[in-house]
C-alpha cells in the first residue's frame, strides 16, 4: 500500500512524478504529494487524490529535475495535508516518502523527541527521516551514511526514497519487505513501487533485494547491503506494455480488465499445454516436481479473492491430483503456531506478490522446511522471490482494485498445477487429462460467450440495486464462486453480501430470506445439480428473489427462478471461471448504478502491505 515514485535525471520531474502516482493510485488514494529540488526544496501534499494534489500545484513552482512522490494509504495517522508525503527533517533540508511500517517508530520517537524533536505529524515515516538527521548530527556522518546506519535500527517494512535540499545530484533509495524497482535511462534513473510509472520512459529495470540501499546521481547507480557492502545488480529488461496501463475506452479499468478475460487465460495457458499429448509444460516447478509427487500434504495461504482461488484450488488438487490440501487464511496461518512439515508443500497465492500476511505465512513455512510454490501476477514481486517454485499467471497488470482477471487466472494456474501432479503421478489416465486440457483450451471462447450476457445483466442489477443486502450460494466447486462474488458485490457497491454454501443457508442464513432479499444461485448442470434445486426451491417458498446462473438451454430453473444468467456447458471443474464472469458483471454494474468509485473503492488498496 502506497505508491512512490523517485526521479532523477533532465526531464521535468513533476510530470513523470505525477503522472506515475496516477498509475500507482491504486495502492492508496487517501492523500498525495511531492518534493522537487531545484536550488530550494518545494514540497506540494494535500489530502485527497493526485487530481487534488494537481490542482492545489497548479500555480506554484513546479520546475526541478530531481523529485519524489507519494500516494498514500493510511496506516499511522488519519488521512490530512499534515500526514500526507514527503516528510522533512528538522532542519527542513531532507525529505521522505515512504511505503511500508516503521514498527519500532514509538520507541525512536521516544529517544529523538528527549533529544529535543517536534514532531509535525502522526506517521512513523517522519520519524524515521529525524532519526536519519540525528544520526546525521551526531557522527558527522554524510546523508549516505547516515541512511544506512538509521535503516539498521528500524525494524518492520519500507521502501523509501529521500532527498537533501543540498544534494541536488543524489536520490537515495531503499527497501526491505515493500515493493520497488529502479528503472535505468539515458542520464536518469526511476524509482517506483511497481514498473507502471516507469515503462514509457525505459525498460531496462533493477528489482532490489531486502535491505538493500540505493544511490542514484545523473550518471551513476551505486548499490550497497546494509553493511555497506557493495552489489552488482541485476538488469532486466521489462516485458510490460504501455497499453497494459490505460482504459483503452472503457469507462473503468475494471471492466476493460473483466471483458480482458479470454485474453488474460489464453496468456496463462500459453506454451503450457500439449492436450494431443496430456502434457503440461511448468518451466518453473521442474526442480521441485519430485516434492509434489511424494507430498502428504499440500496447504495453500492466501488472503481475499486468492483465498477464493485456493478453495477452487483445493477442489482441483484432491480430485485431480489425490493430495490432502488444507487452504488457510495467511492472516491466521501465520499466528497459530501451525505445524508444518519438511514434505509439506505450501502454494502462496497472490496477484499482487506482496501481501503482506502472505508474505509472513510464506517465511514461517520455509522457515519450518516446507517448500514453497508461488502463484503470482506480478512478475519480479516478492512472493515469487521467496518462492522455491512457482508460476507466474501472466494476466497482465491488474489496476482496478476490485480482483477480476486475475481470480480467473489463478484458477487456471491452479488446473494446469493439478493437471500436471495428476499427470506425473498417474492419479488420472492420460485420455482423461488429454480431454481436461482441450476443455480448458476452449475457456477463452467460453469466457467470450459470457460476456454476451452483460445487457441482461445490467436489467438485473437495475433490479436489485437498491438493495441492501444479498446473498451467494453455491455448492462443491461453485462454492467459492459464491464466495467471490458477495465478496465483489460488497466490495465495490457497498451492499452487504454473504456467499453460503447452498446447503448451509438452512442453518440460519435462511432466516433473513424475504422478497426484498436477491438470492444469486450457481445452478450450472453438474454433480449437485439436482441438490440446488432443492436449495433454490427452499428461497423460492420464503420469496427470495432468484438470479440463477445457469447451463445454456436449462429449462427446470427457468421455470422457477426470477432471473437466469446462461453460461456455456462445460466441464464442472472449469466452472468456477465461467460462473465468475456474470457475477463481476453483476457486481460492476449495480456499483456503478448506485454511483460508487469502482476502480477505487472507499477505505481499500490494491495491495495490502500492512498486517
Ligand atoms: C478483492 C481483492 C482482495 C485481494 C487480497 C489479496 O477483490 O482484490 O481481496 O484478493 O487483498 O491480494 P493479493 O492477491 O495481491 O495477495
Amino acid at each position: 500500500m502506497c505508491g512512490i515514485v523517485g526521479y532523477i535525471g533532465h526531464r521535468d520531474a513533476w510530470e513523470i512524478i505525477i503522472k506515475g502516482l496516477k498509475r500507482l493510485e491504486y495502492r492508496g488514494y487517501d492523500s498525495a504529494g511531492v518534493a522537487l529540488v531545484n536550488g530550494e526544496m518545494n514540497i506540494y501534499k494535500k489530502a485527497g487524490k493526485v487530481n487534488d494534489l494537481e490542482r492545489f500545484a497548479e500555480n506554484e513552482e513546479l520546475s526541478g529535475s530531481l523529485g519524489m512522490g507519494h500516494t498514500r494509504w493510511a496506516t499511522h495517522g488519519a488521512p490530512s495535508d499534515r500526514n500526507a508525503h514527503p516528510h522533512l527533517s528538522g532542519s527542513q533540508k531532507l525529505a521522505i516518502v515512504h511505503n511500508g511500517i516503521i514498527e519500532n517508530y514509538a520507541a525512536i520517537k521516544e529517544m529523538l523527541v528527549q533529544k529535543g524533536h517536534t514532531f509535525l505529524s502522526d506517521t512513523d515515516t517522519e520519524v524515521l527521516i529525524k532519526l536519519i538527521e540525528q544520526i546525521q548530527m551526531e557522527g558527522e556522518s554524510d546523508l549516505r551514511e547516515a541512511v544506512r546506519v538509521a535503516l539498521t535500527h528500524v525494524t518492520g517494512a519500507f521502501a523509501i526514497v529521500i532527498l537533501s535540499k543540498e544534494e541536488p545530484d543524489l536520490l537515495i533509495a531503499a527497501r526491505k519487505g515493500s515493493p520497488m524497482v529502479i528503472g535505468i535511462g539515458e542520464h536518469e534513473y526511476f524509482v517506483a513501487s511497481d514498473a507502471s510509472p516507469i515503462v514509457e520512459y525505459t525498460k531496462q529495470v533493477y528489482y532490489p533485494d531486502d535491505n538493500v540501499l540505493v544511490f542514484l546521481n545523473r550518471e551513476n547507480m551505486e548499490i550497497r547491503d546494509l553493511a555497506n557492502l557493495k552489489i552488482t545488480p541485476y538488469i532486466q529488461e521489462l516485458e510490460l506494455e504501455l497499453e497494459a496501463l490505460e482504459k483503452g475506452g472503457y469507462e473503468h479499468f475494471m471492466l476493460k480488465e473483466i471483458h480482458e478475460q479470454p485474453r488474460s487465460i489464453a496468456n496463462c495457458m500459453r506454451g503450457r499445454i500439449h492436450a494431443e499429448e496430456a502434457r503440461i509444460n511448468l518451466g518453473g516447478i521442474s526442480e521441485y516436481a519430485n516434492k509434489f509427487l511424494q507430498a502428504q500434504r499440500i496447504i495453500i495461504v492466501s488472503c481475499g479473492t486468492s483465498w477464493h482461488a485456493g478453495l477452487v484450488g483445493e477442489y482441483l488438487i484432491e480430485e485431480y491430483a489425490r493430495i490432502p490440501v488444507e487452504v488457510e487464511y495467511a492472516s491466521e496461518f501465520r499466528y497459530r503456531n501451525p505445524i508444518i512439515g519438511k514434505d509439506d508443500i505450501v502454494i502462496a497465492i497472490s496477484q499482487s506478490g506482496e501481501t503482506a500476511d502472505t508474505m509472513a505465512a510464506v517465511e514461517l513455512a520455509k522457515k519450518a522446511g516446507a517448500t514453497i510454490f508461488g502463484i503470482c501476477n506480478v512478475v519480479g514481486s516478492s512472493i515469487p522471490r521467496l518462492s522455491h517454485a512457482g508460476m507466474y499467471t501472466h494476466a497482465g497488470p491488474e489496476i482496478g482494485v476490485a480482483s477480476t482477471k486475475a481470480f480467473t487466472a489463478q484458477v487456471t494456474a491452479l488446473s494446469l498445477l493439478a493437471l500436471y501432479i495428476a499427470k506425473h503421478k498417474g492419479s488420472l489416465p492420460s485420455s482423461r487429462i488429454a480431454t481436461l486440457l482441450a476443455e480448458l483450451q476452449k475457456t477463452p471462447d467460453l469466457i467470450t460467450s459470457c460476456l454476451k450476457s452483460e445487457p441482461l445483466v445490467q436489467l438485473i442489477a437495475s433490479e436489485i440495486k437498491d438493495s441492501t443486502n444479498c446473498l451467494f450460494l453455491g455448492r462443491g466447486i461453485n462454492f467459492p464462486v459464491a464466495l467471490e462474488g458477495a465478496l465483489k458485490l460488497k466490495e465495490i457497491s457497498y451492499i452487504h453480501a454473504e456467499g453460503y454454501p447452498a446447503a448451509e443457508m438452512k442453518h440460519g442464513p435462511i432466516a433473513l430470506i424475504d422478497e426484498q432479499m436477491p438470492v444469486v444461485v450457481i445452478a450450472t448442470k453438474d454433480s449437485s445439480y439436482e441438490k440446488i434445486i432443492s436449495n433454490i426451491q427452499e428461497v423460492k417458498a420464503r420469496k427470495g428473489k432468484i438470479i440463477a446462473i445457469v447451463t445454456e438451454g436449462d429449462t427446470v430453473i427457468r421455470d422457477i427462478a426470477d432471473y437466469i444468467i446462461e453460461i456455456p456447458f462445460c466441464e464442472e471443474a472449469l466452472t468456477p471461471i465461467l460462473a465468475t464472469i456474470p457475477l463481476q458483471l453483476l457486481s460492476y454494474h449495480i456499483a456503478v448504478m448506485r454511483g460508487c468509485n469502482v476502480d477505487q473503492p472507499r477505505n481499500l488498496a490494491k495491495s495490502v502491505t500492512v498486517e
